[in-house]
């Protein structure tokens, strides 16, 4: 019932994977103060390295990226130093392990880094605003961001491709760029929450052009075979739909396959999730446009999992929640043990 799973799958001449099953980016929460990786941490990972690809918690790449409290960063020694004991363990235990480089864009809040660097400003590609409170946080409201100017868009680039490279001087075997779920890339590349007048926003072409700049920096950095991207063409988390958003995905995904990225992940919590505007489910949309490595998530068990992949629905599997309740997921799958069930109240410990 799992056969697919368990065959090894070869990325490209770099990364080999022993099996198709990935670990999926789970934020924890549960960095230091100074957004450094614990001990508890890399003890949390390591417990999970027979997947066949770990892909980190998202990362932030800078100060005025955070919107959560606690979420890990890649952009001071120390936070490189304390994910080294993450890739350390990973590897120690034969596993493999991908940075998520993450900026949440207009749901950031000054809240988290204020105090720190002294200024308050939220970034975005529009002064659009994501409605609601920061989770648990209610007292947080989300506030207008500031539209980014030319020239600081110049500098995401290179504070990207600069946080690329501290992964990979932490141990890391490559980074997935967080192009989904409603943050700063994904901003770009929606109606809602770009409406820009310069080169970065109306056309497919424009709202596609800091996404493509930060692929192409990092690939240069630290080479195409080890960056990877996640993308949610469909609008359903911090995002307003907008039936203009296919066009830009269309063109976006042509782009994107005339690259070689080590993969192309979709970004969803329920991959049976239909949208009207990409005529179904967001991972056979992308699959019509994009023939290359293609990770699919969302609400599969093992068996599912399986069957999508037999049906060519994509190539490899993460796993999200599942790996929360089951550090041994893999070997429990291996093996036919029933899996513990996920809760949230899981998410206040790190076992
Ligand atoms: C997530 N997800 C997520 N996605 C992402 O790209 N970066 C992240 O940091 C997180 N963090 C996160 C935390 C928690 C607690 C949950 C439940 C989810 C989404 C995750 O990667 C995955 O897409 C979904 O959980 C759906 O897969 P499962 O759980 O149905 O296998």
């Amino acid at each position: 019932m799992t056969q697919q799973l368990f065959q090894s799958y070869r990325l490209n001449d770099t990364l080999t994977l022993t099996n198709k099953i990935v670990m999926a980016p789970l934020t924890r929460c549960m960095a230091d103060d100074n957004l450094v990786p614990t001990t508890a941490m890399a003890e949390y990972y390591g417990r999970r390295a027979q997947a066949g690809l770990i892909i980190s918690e998202a990362v932030i790449i800078r100060p005025d990226g955070q919107g959560y409290p606690n979420t890990p960063g890649l952009f001071t020694p120390e936070q490189i130093q304390g994910w080294r004991q993450v890739t350390d363990a990973v590897h120690a235990n034969g596993g493999k392990i991908f940075a998520q480089l993450w900026h949440t864009g207009r749901v950031a809040h000054p809240h988290f880094y204020q105090q720190k660097t002294g200024y308050s400003d939220v970034f975005a590609p529009s002064a659009v605003a994501v409605e609601g409170t920061v989770p648990r946080m209610r007292e947080l409201t989300y506030q207008t961001p500031t539209p980014v100017s030319a020239v600081q868009i110049e500098q995401l680039v290179n504070d990207y491709s600069q946080a690329a490279a501290n992964a990979i001087d932490a141990g890391f075997d490559g980074v997935e760029i967080h192009g989904a779920n409603g943050y700063l890339i994904d901003q770009f590349l929606h109606h809602d929450s770009n409406r820009r007048e310069d080169e970065f926003g109306q056309t497919p072409e424009n709202m596609a052009r800091f996404p493509l700049a930060v692929v192409d920096a990092i690939s240069q950095r630290i080479g195409a075979d080890r960056t990877a991207l996640r993308v949610s063409p469909g609008a359903y988390f911090n995002m307003g739909s907008d039936s203009r958003d296919r066009d830009v995905f269309d063109y976006f995904l042509a782009q994107l396959q005339a690259r070689d990225l080590a993969y192309l992940h979709i970004g969803i919590f329920d991959d049976a999730m239909e949208f009207d505007y990409l005529g179904g489910t967001a991972s056979a949309y992308v699959r019509q446009h994009y023939t290359k490595t293609l990770m699919g998530v969302g609400s599969y068990s093992a068996e599912t999992g399986d069957q999508a992949i037999a049906e060519d629905k994509f190539d490899l599997l993460a796993i999200g929640r599942p790996f929360i309740a089951n550090p041994d997921y893999v070997e429990r799958v291996r093996s036919g043990e029933k899996l513990v069930d996920y809760s949230e109240e899981m998410l206040t410990t790190l076992v």
